[in-house]
């Protein structure tokens, strides 16, 4: 049996050998095996530059924020500049970009303030498909006797069925939390036609594109949504999270705060003191997108046209791996592969395989890959509502093969060969003894 695939022939303008000297982390090693990093779904690598942003910020800069002397002048300005960066890579103003520990927390923050709002009988629509990070701290306000209604799936491609969505909200709806993309399974929403539904019926519209953003441009604007949360830790910087909201909730709504804080917008949304050397990795990350993007398209000017440019190369470049992954994964014997998997319908999923083969579990396999350098997941990935479900919860959930624009042909193909060995001398050794 052979899982590679024969036509690979996919335009790919990348430059592979400049993105991957950005990454020290890719030269490493494992049991003499070259690690291959597919666990981004769970956490990207990041460039040197992220490393020395965070590094050149604690030698040199290394202080607390409004006092009157240089090294808190120039972390007021450090800020200032990472936000305008993350408002280049949303699309927004700056002042509309809040920053926090991660996604989870600011969900949580803007959910407590939200339902401050909310009375008994008032609705909250959220999916099967979701992270739990975009339901959990949603669903606690139905202490507050909200209602909790959850959009179902279609389960033979795990996309949400837009029908039950329509049916879900209503008048009483207040709010719709939905992701942009699944962690899990990679599919990708129409989250454009979810806000419109919100909209349509009142209700403000909070996307998740934590799993989304290292994969495609976003542009808050076009969206219209209300509030969009992104973490940067998946889109090769820092362990940090960021929230956008329209500057007229961000200034509307209360949020709980000390009151040292200021309440001019996004301040009164950050607590205490911020993580100001991840701060700083921001931009260098944002910075390192933008150079990829001038590299594939130089007569972009802007910042945020060389972002989008970037976002379009890496978009080829991971559906080149996407097509010959899927393809190669499809002929496993006794594997179930879940989401899209009709290569027509690439357009709507994200480079993130969840799988299951027949007679492994899904941590046997991330356990025998790993022992050959392949990073990748295995379990529910907190996609809890889906894992539940399809009801693989139980059995393990799935094993996460997530792709990035870093990784190449070459060690697609070495895993696909690498699981075909796994399974092989697996089903082998049974059938022998
Ligand atoms: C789709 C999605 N949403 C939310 C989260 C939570 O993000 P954070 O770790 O920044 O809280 C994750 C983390 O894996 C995720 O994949």
């Amino acid at each position: 049996m052979s899982l590679l695939a024969p036509n690979r022939e996919i335009a790919d303008a990348l430059d592979l050998t400049w993105v991957r000297s950005q990454f020290p982390s890719l030269s490493q090693t494992l049991n003499g095996y070259p690690a291959v990093f597919l666990d981004g779904p769970g956490g990207t690598q990041v460039p040197q530059r992220v490393i020395d942003a965070i590094s050149d910020y604690l030698k040199q800069n290394n202080a607390n924020t409004g006092g009157a002397y240089a090294t808190s002048r120039h972390t007021d300005a450090m800020i200032a500049g990472a936000r305008a960066a993350m408002a280049d890579f949303l699309g927004c103003d700056s002042d509309e970009i809040v920053f926090g520990p991660n996604m989870t927390t600011l969900t949580y923050a803007m959910s407590r303030s939200i339902g401050r709002e909310l009375k008994p009988g008032d609705e909250i629509v959220l999916t099967h498909l979701d992270h739990d990070a975009n339901v959990s701290p949603w669903a606690a306000l139905a202490e507050r006797g909200v209602t909790i209604r959850m959009v179902e799936i279609h389960e033979e491609d795990c996309t949400l069925d837009m029908d039950d969505f329509a049916r879900k909200i209503t008048s009483r709806t207040k709010l719709v939390a939905a992701g942009m993309a699944s962690n899990a399974v990679g599919t990708i929403n129409d989250a454009k036609k979810i806000v419109q539904l919100a909209h349509e019926n009142g209700a403000m519209a909070y996307i998740d594109a934590v799993h989304y953003a290292p994969h495609g441009a976003i542009d808050v604007h076009s969206l219209d949504c209300d509030f969009l949360v992104c973490s940067t830790y998946k889109f090769f910087g820092p362990h940090m999270g960021v929230l956008y909201g329209k500057r007229e909730h961000l200034q509307r709504l209360q949020p709980y705060k000390v009151r040292a804080n200021t309440n001019a917008v996004p301040n009164r949304w950050e607590w205490g003191t911020l993580n100001h050397e991840c701060i700083a990795g921001i931009t260098a990350c944002v910075d390192y997108l933008a150079d990829l993007g001038r590299q594939v398209q130089p007569s972009g000017t802007t910042r945020r046209e060389a972002l989008l440019a970037a976002f379009d190369a890496i978009h080829r470049h991971e559906h080149s791996l996407m097509q010959v992954l899927i393809r190669g994964l499809l002929t496993i014997p006794g594997r179930k592969l879940y989401g899209i998997t009709d290569p027509r319908r690439f357009d709507q999923r994200c480079p993130t395989m969840a799988v299951r083969i027949q007679g492994f579990t899904p941590l046997q396999l991330a356990t025998k890959l790993s022992e050959r350098g392949f990073f990748t997941w295995d379990g529910n990935y907190y996609a809890l509502n889906l894992t539940e479900r399809l009801d693989v919860e139980k059995d393990g959930g799935f094993l996460r093969i997530g792709l990035a624009h870093y990784n190449t042909m070459e060690e697609v193909e070495r895993l696909l060969t690498a699981l075909e060995e796994i399974v092989n001398g697996e089903r082998e050794s049974r059938s022998s003894s």
